[in-house]
């Protein structure tokens, strides 16, 4: 899709970071939007941002992804709020961070996490890829990670469910991609995979746990957000530059072109020490892997 004037965008997680980045991104191109999330304050402040940039139609929506009839209900929401029987844009951006150990963790945290970033981007294909499949061009776009490349943070820390669940978005996507030439040619597909980006992610996921903030967290999510070689509304942008040139497999951040181009030269040393540490003398992923 080379053009968003007078399109119709889904976003899922646009109360935040990356998903607030591409909801200003388009409004700035005039696309109208239904913006999705869990957190309603959140997106309250998308959509009145998205209004000082443009006075397209912007439809919020309270949801949560993990939640199928949630979505459902969703879907019916944003065909009555913007009176059309087509969406022409969905980006499966909603997702939560964590670092739940598979033995030893919180099952209910890994599930959680599973469930919101392989499971939303799931119950919204189900729901709204009908309604992409029904305007005249469509796209799908499906936030996966470096993490649906390279199943670790770094060789401290266990990363099975946020792993498991973005390798699941990325091999679902791709397979996608087939089947919309073979089903609906008019519809394209992307699976975007950013490196370190800074957002609210970590302070965000805490909450949805239901954790109460651990004491250092604003600190840390300060850090996080400092050392990020890459902003949202960067991120945003290499995305809609992406998706225009045509491109299905969309890497964020040179620090994610680094680790792709590192894999590609060593797979079998992926999960090694060593291989985090070369890594590190290259400067990516300061913030987001521990050193070794
Ligand atoms: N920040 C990074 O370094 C990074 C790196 C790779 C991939 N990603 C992915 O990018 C996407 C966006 O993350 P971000 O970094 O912008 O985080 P963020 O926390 O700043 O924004 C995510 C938004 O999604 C919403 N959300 C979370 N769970 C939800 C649910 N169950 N239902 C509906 N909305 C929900 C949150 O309320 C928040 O507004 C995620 O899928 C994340 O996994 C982020």
């Amino acid at each position: 899709m080379h053009n968003f004037t007078g399109r119709i965008a889904v976003i899922t997680g646009a109360g935040s970071g990356i998903g607030r980045g591409l909801a200003l991104a388009l409004a700035a191109e005039d696309c109208d939007l239904a913006l999705i999330d869990i957190n309603p304050a959140a997106i309250d402040e998308t959509a009145r941002q998205c209004a000082e940039v443009s006075d397209i139609a912007v439809s919020t929506h309270e949801c949560d992804v993990a939640d199928a009839a949630a979505v459902e209900r969703t879907a019916d929401a944003v065909r009555g709020a913007h009176g059309v029987e087509h969406v022409n844009v969905l980006v499966n951006n909603a997702g939560i961070g964590s670092v739940e150990g598979f033995v030893h963790g919180d099952r209910a945290a890994w599930e959680l996490t599973f469930d919101v970033c392989w499971g939303g981007v799931y119950h919204c294909c189900r729901s709204f890829v009908p309604l992409i499949v029904a305007a005249d061009e469509g796209l799908i776009v499906n936030v996966s990670s470096v993490n649906g490349m390279w199943a670790s943070l770094g060789p401290n820390r266990t990363h099975t469910s946020y792993s498991a669940a973005k390798f699941a978005v990325r091999g679902f996507t791709e397979a996608l991609l087939t089947e919309m030439r073979l089903v609906a040619p008019h519809v394209k597909v992307a699976v975007v995979m950013p490196g370190h980006i800074g957002t609210n992610i970590l302070s965000n996921s805490q909450a949805q746990m239901g954790r109460r903030p651990t004491a250092n967290l604003a600190e840390t999510e300060a850090a996080f957000q400092a050392s990020a070689p890459t902003t949202p509304a960067e991120a945003a942008r290499v995305i809609l530059d992406g998706v225009r040139a045509g491109r299905w497999r969309i890497l964020v951040g040179a620090d994610a072109e680094l680790l792709d181009g590192s894999l590609r030269a060593d797979p079998e040393g992926a999960y090694e020490p060593s291989f985090v540490e070369q890594l590190h003398e290259q400067g990516a992923f300061v913030g987001l892997i521990d050193p070794v």
